[in-house]
């Protein structure tokens, strides 16, 4: 058994109103009072973190953001730096997610910026990673997650990244309903970490929580879950109903 504390986290994307997203968040607060032994993240989207935060009051679900801009202040129009993110609550961020890298333009150097940002602010960055498709098909994926490790996590040293989440989501298994398996799931973890422990020693390795993403639902969650190398899940559909995902919660029953 690791030691290492299960999150679950919900990406909520470009979903719910500030109004609609702290109803949820405030009903998700009273069906997982009762969890333990697991943390909880959520990531509404910037306009509703205010109103998350005020409905979270009380609870020990963490608020998380899901992007910032590397700089502190100044003429970047639309974004948003890790101290507002702070000031608004958030504890997490979630970075270079795949729709961010796809759709927006994100690179592994980008992402670098971007975790250096949010540690220095003390935000855990949950980083995001993982291969699309047609990469899987050509073979590329351990080239492609490597790549993606080395150069999203560069020039930082072992003790800069303590609190670290890494999460693993195929790119082909988001919103698709194409979960991995849990081998695929648990091959891609432990490459994952064991990738870490070259890079930054095997104590890292051991206490870097990597989460799991990727239509992940409470029907499949379990079976992820009891993979040695798989110590979360980060869920984008199936966090949006508080009462699903807080079945994904108590994964355990
Ligand atoms: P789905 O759970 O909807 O497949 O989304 C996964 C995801 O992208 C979480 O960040």
């Amino acid at each position: 058994m690791s030691s290492r504390t299960p999150l679950i986290a919900g990406n909520w994307k470009m979903h719910k109103t500030g109004l609609q997203a702290a109803e949820a968040a405030g009903q998700l607060k009273g069906l997982v009072k009762q969890a333990t032994g697991v943390e909880i993240m959520i990531a509404p989207t910037f306009t509703a973190l205010y109103q998350v935060a005020q409905a979270l009051k009380g609870s020990d679900i963490a608020l998380g953001a899901q992007n910032l801009y590397w700089e502190k202040q100044g003429a970047f129009t639309g974004e948003i730096s890790s101290e507002m993110l702070v000031d608004v609550g958030c504890s997490h961020v979630i970075i270079g997610h795949s729709e961010r890298r796809l759709f927006f333009g994100e690179t592994d150097a980008s992402v670098n910026r971007k975790i250096q940002a949010a540690l220095s602010a003390n935000l855990i960055p949950v980083f995001c990673i993982g291969e699309t498709e047609a990469q899987r098909e050509a073979s590329e994926t351990f080239s492609v997650l490597d790549k993606q490790v080395r150069d999203g996590l560069k020039d930082f040293a072992f003790e800069d990244l303590s609190g670290l989440v890494v999460a693993y989501e195929p790119v082909w298994a988001i919103g698709t309903g194409k979960t991995a398996s849990r081998e695929q799931a648990q091959e891609a973890h432990q490459f994952i970490r064991s990738l870490l422990g070259t890079l930054f020693g095997k104590q890292f390795a051991d206490a870097v929580r990597i989460l799991y993403g990727g239509s992940v639902k409470p029907d499949n969650v379990q079976a992820l879950m009891k993979m040695p190398d798989v110590d979360g899940a980060l869920v984008g559909g199936a966090s949006l109903d508080p009462e699903t995902f807080s079945k994904l919660v108590f994964f355990k029953h």
